[in-house]
């Protein structure tokens, strides 16, 4: 079976437990990926692991070259892609520590280098974007985090800004209409790429945070950062559940 492939965010540098046994330096016609991408084993499983912001230099999200990225993993012969969000909570269950497999996303990015097609293709890429996540890998989230006992929402939508800044109390009030759960900064355009390129792509939400205007506290990186020490740990347990049955 091919190898799955997980891109890290926030507050994920390493995978915990993995055994490094090669780094692919890729080179893609989109130009540079974030960092080398990791081949290693985690328990008997073999997989790719990519760190999205790069390190030790942080990327922004919006400088982030999803299409490098994509086209990597891509190459890679990658049998999909679990991908890790922090976000902010906006619905009464998305508190700081929970976790969200969404099923729908809103895109509110500009400007980011978000398709393949150049249109030099000959043909559209009017990609089936009905459902954004792969239903058989979130259905294999799901699988894992029930029988690891992991607390979680099964479905939500996962609204995507700009940033690098954090939003307005209004904004927020405003994706709240929408229908947005939670609110993050690098789900788009990471998600249709990686349905151009035709694989599959799921991803896991960790709230960090009560969205603007929503807690009773300033926003801070240094309060996210508490959260995503423990809640990445729970991420981890998720990841190796998926793993085993893999
Ligand atoms: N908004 C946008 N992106 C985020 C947030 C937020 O509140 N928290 C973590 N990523």
């Amino acid at each position: 079976m091919k190898p799955l492939a997980i891109i890290g965010g926030t507050g994920i540098d390493e995978l915990e437990g993995l055994e490094v046994l090669s780094e692919h330096r890729v080179e893609t016609p989109f130009g540079a990926i974030s960092r080398p991408i990791q081949e290693g084993r985690l328990g008997s499983t073999t997989l790719y692991f990519l760190q999205r912001h790069g390190s030790p230099d942080a990327i922004p999200p919006h400088r982030i070259n999803y299409r490098a990225n994509i086209w990597a993993l891509k190459s890679l012969g990658v049998a999909g892609i679990v991908a890790i969000n922090s976000v902010g909570g906006i619905t009464a269950s998305m508190r700081p520590g929970r976790l969200l497999i969404p099923d729908q996303v809103i895109d509110y990015t500009w400007g980011r280098e978000h398709t393949f097609d150049e249109g030099e293709q000959g043909t559209l890429m009017h990609i089936d974007f009905t459902e954004p996540y792969d239903g058989a890998l979130r259905r294999a989230l799901l699988a894992a985090a029930n029988s690891a006992g992991i607390p979680h929402d099964a479905s939500g939508v996962h609204g995507v800004t700009q940033g690098p800044r954090l939003e307005t109390a209004a904004e927020i009030r405003r994706l709240a209409r929408d229908g947005c759960d939670v609110v993050g900064m690098t789900g788009m355009p990471e998600a249709a790429l990686a349905r151009e390129a035709g694989v599959p792509y799921a991803s896991i939400c960790m709230v960090v945070n009560p969205a603007a205007g929503l807690g009773d506290q300033p926003l801070t990186l240094a309060m996210m950062r508490d959260i995503l020490a423990s809640e990445s740990a729970v991420v981890r347990q998720l990841l190796s559940e998926l793993l085993k049955h893999r």
